[in-house]
Parts: structure tokens; sequence; C-alpha cells
């Protein structure tokens, strides 16, 4: 029987949050709307995070209102505390995603507070999304190194993988936000994290840094994790991680897995037309 990996999309989210243009919703929402008809079970995109933090996000209403939505689909947005949450409900987002750091440095600077007090917003975040029956998805930044920090311990991924199960989250992506991991590091994350937490309830956030991030699926495909975020055209970094790369690219990953004998349950030539668009919206030229 083939084996099933699923790409979650983050593009719209992850990939042009960090974009400088400032791009019209009817080019988020085409964007989304050619996505919706590629196969994808998750697609972020939309983040209720302050306007003044991330501008290019601040029009996730309207983005979730443009969309057509295709049955079947998971519309996400992230939720950084009640106040996103209650928007993104109101917005008819299909589940929300919390997102915390593995290291102080970076929750200070992408959440203005410590990871104990991220963790607070979080907790009202996810009781609310309790109440209101919405899936809600655990990100950790940084799982191996923090741009302020350096080299981040797997034990305190490991502490906070679990506080976010806890709180009520469905699924754990770990993020290397900044492209620096490789596979002997994220070997060494996963030997800590998977003998507590089965890899079925984790996915792999990879930012991609000189070819790194496929090397980085690979070994997490050896510990038995199954989901893979990932940016159509390799679009993304993070506006609060100096020098961060893009996200893996969702059509590349495909390819890659689809290579190996694992179905995406992914359409090659859908997802080659977003990758073109994706492109486009930064003004790069596809090579897809
Ligand atoms: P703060 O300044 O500590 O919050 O920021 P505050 O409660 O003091 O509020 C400050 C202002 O923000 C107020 O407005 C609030 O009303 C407003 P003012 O009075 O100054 O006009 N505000 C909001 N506005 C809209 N929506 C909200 C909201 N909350 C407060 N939800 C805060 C705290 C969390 C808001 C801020 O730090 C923030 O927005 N951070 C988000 C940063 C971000 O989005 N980073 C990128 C996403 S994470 C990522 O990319 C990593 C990931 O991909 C995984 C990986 O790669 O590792 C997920
Ligand atoms: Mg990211």
């Amino acid at each position: 029987m083939v084996e099933q990996v699923e790409i979650f999309e983050v593009g719209p989210r992850d990939g042009l949050q960090n974009e400088a243009r400032a791009i019209p919703v009817s080019e988020k929402i085409a964007l989304v709307d050619c996505l919706s008809q590629a196969g994808f079970k998750r697609i972020e995109i939309a983040s209720f995070v302050s306007p003044k933090w991330v501008p290019q996000m601040a029009q996730s209403a309207e983005v979730l209102a443009g969309i057509v939505r295709v049955p079947g689909v998971s519309y996400a947005a992230l939720a950084p505390n009640r106040r996103g949450f209650d928007d993104a409900l109101q917005s008819k987002a299909d589940e929300v995603a919390i997102f915390a750091a593995a290291s102080e440095g970076f929750s200070q600077a992408n959440l203005n507070t410590d990871i104990a007090g991220s963790l607070q917003r979080f907790g009202a975040v996810a009781e609310a999304a309790k109440g209101a029956n919405l899936p809600v998805r655990g990100y950790i930044s940084c799982v191996t190194d923090c741009p302020y920090e350096g080299a981040v311990d797997p034990d305190q991924v490991r502490r906070l993988a679990e506080s976010l199960l806890e709180m009520g989250c469905y699924e754990i992506s770990l993020g290397d936000t900044i492209g620096h991991a490789n596979p002997v590091r994220i070997a060494a994350l996963l030997d800590a994290v998977v003998p507590h937490i089965p890899a079925h309830l984790l996915a792999g956030h990879y930012h991609d840094t000189r070819g790194l991030a496929w090397a980085n699926v690979q070994v997490s495909l050896d510990y038995g994790l199954r989901v893979f975020d990932a940016s159509v055209g390799g679009l993304g970094g993070c506006p609060y991680a100096p020098g961060a790369a893009g996200n893996i690219a969702t059509e590349g990953l495909h390819h890659n897995l689809t290579e190996l004998g694992y179905d995406t349950g992914l359409e090659a030539g859908q997802l080659a037309c977003a990758a073109a668009m994706a492109q486009a919206m930064r003004g790069v030229q596809s090579n897809v």
C-alpha cells in the first residue's frame, strides 16, 4: 500500500507575511483559490496578529471572506492571543494555530513576552477554541537554533510540545525558523521528542537553506513524521528572525516525496500554476 504524506500549505501566511510589497487582497485570494484546487487538506491563509507587527497580514479577515471555500479543506489562521482568536472565529477560520518559541530571545522578539507569558496567552486561546469547537495546532519556533541565542536544547522543545499538547493542540509543528538545522541536529531533536510524543502528533516545518530542508524532511520521515509544512514557490521567512529563509517549496517537496513512493494527494500541474503565481507576487520569475 502506498504511504501517505500530507503537505500542509502555509504559503499564503508564512510565505507572504515577509513580503515587503503591500500585496493586494485580490492577489492573495487568487493564490488561495488556486491552491484550493490542488488537493490540500489544510492551508494556512491568515494571521490575526497586530498589524503594527506584521502589516502584510492586516487584511486576513478580507482574505477569509473573499476565498471560494472548497469542501474538505481546512483554512487555518494564526492567533497569538484571545483577541486574535476572536477575530479568527468571527472570520470563520476552520482552525487556529498558536505559536510558541523554544528560546526566550525569540519569544521576546516575536511575541513581546517570555515563554511562560506566551503560554498563558495561548492557554486562553486554547480554552476559547475548545468552547467554540475549533481545532488548535501548535507551532514551536527555533527547535534547533535561535537567531539570538544559538543552539537550543532538544529537551526544552520536548517540554514545550508537552505543554501545548496538554492545552489541547491536536498537532505540534516543529519549526526550524531560520533554516539552520541539519539532519544530525533534527535527529538529535527527534531522539529527545519522539520517545515522549508519538510521531503522528508531530509535523516538520523547515525553512530552507542550502537545500537542507529536504534532508531534514528525509530524516524526519525515518522517525515516522508524515506531515510537513511548505510554501508554494518557496516563499517565506519570518519578520522577527533576521536572515530567515523561505519555507521548503511545496512543489519540490511534492516531487521528491512522490519520487520516494509517497502519496501526497496533490496535483503537480495545479501546484506549478500556484508556484508561478506566488513567485510573480514577489516579482520573481517562476522556474517551475
Ligand atoms: P504587544 O505589543 O505585547 O501586545 O504584542 P499588546 O497586548 O500590548 O497590544 C499592543 C497593540 O497591538 C495594541 O494596539 C493592541 O490592540 C494590538 P495599540 O493600542 O498599540 O493600537 N493587538 C492586536 N491587534 C490585532 N490583533 C491582535 C492583537 N493583539 C494586540 N491579535 C502581540 C503582542 C502578540 C500582539 C505581537 O507581539 C504580535 O502581533 N506578534 C506576532 C508576530 C508574528 O506574527 N510573527 C510571525 C508569525 S510566527 C512565524 O512566522 C513562525 C512560524 O512560521 C513557525 C516557524 O517558522 O518557526 C509559525
Ligand atoms: Mg515559519
